[in-house]
């Protein structure tokens, strides 16, 4: 998916340009959770992803389908994205789905994308650099053990990210080749067996920023530089996954 355009943990009420305006095609995402006591949230172009075909915007909520919504007003006049409400938001991005025929009705072929499956392995194109961010929803199973998210080379892991279950901890590491380093195992426990999450992963230019559900939970500084070379997401174990964005 191309990326366009990314707005990083708003100030809400957020109003902010789209670039380009709204287009066929277009989608915009927006991560991010309710707040205790919210009665209502309103994205006055989008909920949580709106997909812009020349009808409707379909709109989806943790990645399953929720509604369509018919233009009332020529779609291309929309410029801006307001979201308010008791919410907190981690991003709004917007991009364009991959170019597919438009037909009558819903759901048109490409869309909505699969849901990623586990095992997943992604291509991260052109490699990791500062200021790439690499947002997973999921669901930990109701029983879970572990998990792990891995960014990998061609011959190891540059990270190794994993929440254990039953040690309540989330160890981090790298392995080059078949040497494992020493295991990070400080910070918290943000993953709960049975409950959502958003996971995002900040490559920055000295370390990896992580935020779980909004909280910054974890850091971890690079052990392996050539960043372009990590090209290669995994997500593997007791989880299952609801988007993926590289
Ligand atoms: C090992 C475990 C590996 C990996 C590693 C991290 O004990 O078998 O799967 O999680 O710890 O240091």
């Amino acid at each position: 998916m191309a990326f366009l355009q990314l707005f990083h943990n708003p100030q809400i009420p957020f109003d902010g340009a789209i670039t380009g305006g709204l287009q066929d095609g277009k989608i915009i995402i927006v991560t991010g959770r309710v707040l205790p006591g919210a009665d209502s949230i309103c994205t006055r172009d989008s909920l949580e992803t709106s997909v812009i075909t020349e009808r409707t915007i379909l709109l989806t909520v943790n990645g399953c389908h929720l509604m369509d919504y018919k233009h009332r007003i020529p779609f291309n006049t929309v410029d801006t994205i307001s979201v308010g409400g008791k919410v907190e938001v981690f991003t709004i991005q917007s991009s364009f789905m991959p170019a597919f025929p438009l037909q009558p009705g819903f759901p048109y072929p490409g869309f909505p994308p699969a849901m990623p499956t586990v095992p997943y392995k992604g291509v991260i194109s052109g490699g990791l650099h500062p200021g790439r961010t690499i947002i997973i929803q999921g669901i930990v199973s109701p029983n879970a053990s572990r998990f792990h998210v891995n960014l990998d080379f061609h011959n190891g892991t540059a990270l190794h990210y994993n929440p254990r279950f039953h040690e309540n901890t989330v160890v981090r590491n790298t392995r080059v080749g078949e040497q494992l380093g020493s295991e990070e195992r400080s910070g918290g426990m943000p993953f709960h067996r049975g409950q959502p999450f958003t996971l995002i992963i900040c490559c920055e230019a000295d370390m990896f920023r992580i935020v779980v559900n909004g909280d910054q939970t974890h850091d971890y500084k690079h052990r392996y530089t050539p960043l372009q070379q990590v090209d290669t997401l995994e997500i593997s174990g007791d989880v299952s996954l609801t988007s993926v964005l590289l």
